[in-house]
């Protein structure tokens, strides 16, 4: 059997050799004396020749793209070389050729760029998957998988599986369920995370867990939530916060430097929750601009305007350069920010070193003073302002800050700013439900000391919680967990689990926490949001061979699918989908 090389590593030095290829035929030009094509695998491009001279010169014209083709063939020199090819300064000449499959003209074009619709994209994702920008993403997630294998394997972690077919337990996101054909009426649940399995294999005396782990979760899609989506999912004995942030920061600073030859500065910044609230409006802030919210609530409460005067809370963002935008456009960003409840958006605009606007008529001139000092705004600033209560305030300002650093191109490329978002609430309260769920998850520890006031002050209570945020996304947490039973069981009780429920549904753990067990912190990363930043793309689907759509659909597959009434009366499951 004959060697085959790969496109790319065909060279000038190879000259005069015979060498056997084979791949996708990305393009052909019939020049009539000749047949150029160009030979696709999945290291890139190599240019083919052809000539009338061959026995097999009409075959060869019946070549189109995408054919399978298999050559072998003389390496020449070319006489116009494209400098933009690797394999731009040679070509082959054929000798021989064996077309392996024919193909039909592809419903997209298997190029870098490509405009065909997500739909289109997905539906023949086999082909979108010719595409090389979409083969260098899955490439770039196999190096990153294999960086994190070595890394935690030198760090003595070791990798555990779980099981897929886990069990439904109450909090978190909502449960794809899986019914029991033995167990009729009885389902499974597919982890929303290996959580609780983690947990029990520190009491295992496992010491370090990791794994990479598909997770699933039946909750609203977004661009960047799948409902199927892979973790590194850590856990350590005896570990504290400083340990995981360490090793998170080793782990992270290993993989950009490997994959983009970038050094990351260690350690990385920590803001608590609360700042980035008040501060950026996200508890996932993007740091790699300014536009903070500034509050202003005490300084505008005298002023003549009322709608600031009696909000709960007045805020603004000075908008760099932001002046220059027309009075459409501002009325486009007061839509904007109704969607997060937001009434309405005032606004000034700082020009020649005055501030004007049909608001500004309001203000005397040490509150006008306030606002230029406060925000430090430059000439030419546009001062958007929004008063409500502080939730509303904060959100709408928050999503109106990243709106305008994307529209006004005020993210600086090529930056990656990490930063640790730490001492969280331990509780939110439900207002539908009307109670206290856990923020994070009722495994996690209060702050020590605290734990007395799981009774009674459960709003003030903070978390030993924390979430690694990129670039505003949120690409992981964790934390330090409860590990004595009688605070885990005053736990499920603040959130308003009886004491039936907690032992049906948490008794074994509440069991396991009573023969010995060491403390013990985690985290898990999400993988695919990691590899968004890392590809430099804004949509998970990207970087995910096969993803769902926003309706969770496989529109390759066609799934989810109807099935069988035998099927069905199988499991024991009654309802058939109406068609
Ligand atoms: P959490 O729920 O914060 O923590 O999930 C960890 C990380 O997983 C990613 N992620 C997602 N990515 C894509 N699509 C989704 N639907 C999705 N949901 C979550 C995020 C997130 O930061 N067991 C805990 C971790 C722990 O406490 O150790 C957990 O799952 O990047
Ligand atoms: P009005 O007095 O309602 O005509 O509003 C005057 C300006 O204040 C308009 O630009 C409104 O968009 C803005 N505005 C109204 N309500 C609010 C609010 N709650 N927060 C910020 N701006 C507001």
């Amino acid at each position: 059997m004959s060697t085959f090389r790969t496109c790319n590593e065909i060279r000038i030095e190879d000259i005069g050799t015979q060498i056997n290829v084979r791949g996708f035929v990305s393009k052909t030009r019939n020049l009539g004396s000749m047949i150029f094509i160009d030979l696709r695998d999945r290291s890139g491009i190599l240019q083919l020749v052809i000539g009338p001279e061959h026995l097999e010169y009409e075959l060869a014209k019946t070549i189109r793209n995408e054919f399978v083709i298999s050559i072998s063939g003389i390496v020449v020199e070319r006489q116009s070389k494209n400098p933009k090819l690797a394999t731009g300064d040679i070509e082959i000449t054929i000798i021989d050729f064996n077309i392996i499959s024919q193909a039909k003209t592809t419903p997209l074009i298997i190029a870098e760029q490509t405009d065909a619709l997500e739909e289109v994209r997905l539906k023949y994702r086999y082909l979108d998957l010719r595409r090389p920008n979409m083969q260098s993403r899955l490439i770039l997630r196999h190096q990153v998988n294999k960086i994190i294998h070595a890394f935690l394997d030198n760090e003595a972690f070791i990798e555990v599986e779980t099981p897929i077919l886990s069990k439904s337990t109450p909090e978190g996101a909502r449960d794809y369920l899986v019914p029991s054909r033995v167990q009729k009426g009885e389902f499974y649940a597919l982890p929303q995370s290996p959580q609780l399995y983690k947990m029990l294999l520190m009491l295992s005396g496992l010491e370090k867990y990791y794994q990479i782990v598909r997770c699933f979760r039946d909750e609203d899609l977004r661009v960047d939530r799948q409902p199927e989506f892979t973790q590194l999912d850590i856990e350590q004995a005896f570990a504290s916060e400083e340990d995981m942030y360490a090793l998170i920061e080793n782990l992270l600073a290993r993989i950009f430097k490997k994959t983009k030859n970038i050094d990351i500065k260690q350690p990385f910044p920590k803001m608590q929750y609360e700042t980035a609230m008040n501060t950026y409006g996200s508890d996932k802030p993007d740091t790699r601009f300014d536009m903070t919210l500034i509050d202003v609530t005490a300084s505008t409460r005298d002023a003549d305007f009322s709608v600031f005067a009696l909000a709960e809370h007045v805020k603004f963002i000075a908008v760099p350069n932001g002046a220059k935008l027309s009075r459409k456009e501002i009325d486009a960003l007061t839509e904007y920010v109704k969607i997060y409840q937001a009434k309405g958006l005032a606004w000034l605009k700082y020009q020649n070193n005055t501030l004007e606007g049909p608001i500004a008529k309001f203000f005397s001139e040490e509150e006008k003073h306030v606002f230029i000092q406060s925000s430090q705004a430059d000439d030419g600033a546009l001062l958007l302002f929004v008063a409500d209560s502080l939730d509303i305030t904060n959100k709408a300002l928050g999503q109106l800050r990243i709106h305008l650093a994307r529209k006004l191109e005020l993210i600086p490329a090529d930056s990656y700013n990490f930063l640790w978002v730490i001492d969280w609430p331990l509780f939110e309260y439900d207002a539908d439900d009307e109670r206290f769920v856990a923020a994070h998850h009722p495994f996690t520890a209060p702050k020590e000391g605290t734990e007395y006031m799981l009774k009674s002050e459960r709003e003030q209570m903070l978390a030993r919680a924390y979430d690694i945020v990129l670039n505003g996304y949120e690409i992981g947490g964790g934390s330090v967990r409860i590990h004595d039973p009688k605070t885990q069981k005053a736990m499920f009780e603040a959130i308003g689990m009886s004491e039936n429920t907690i032992n049906e549904q948490f008794g074994f753990l509440l069991e396991a926490y009573s023969y010995g067990a060491p403390t013990h912190a985690g985290i898990a990363l999400g993988i695919d949001r990691l590899m968004m930043i890392l590809t430099g793309t804004d949509s998970i689907t990207d970087v995910i061979a096969f993803p769902k759509t926003l309706s969770a659909r496989d529109l390759m597959m066609q799934s989810p699918s109807a099935v069988s009434a035998e099927q069905l009366s199988e499991l024991a499951v009654s309802s058939l989908k109406e068609k």
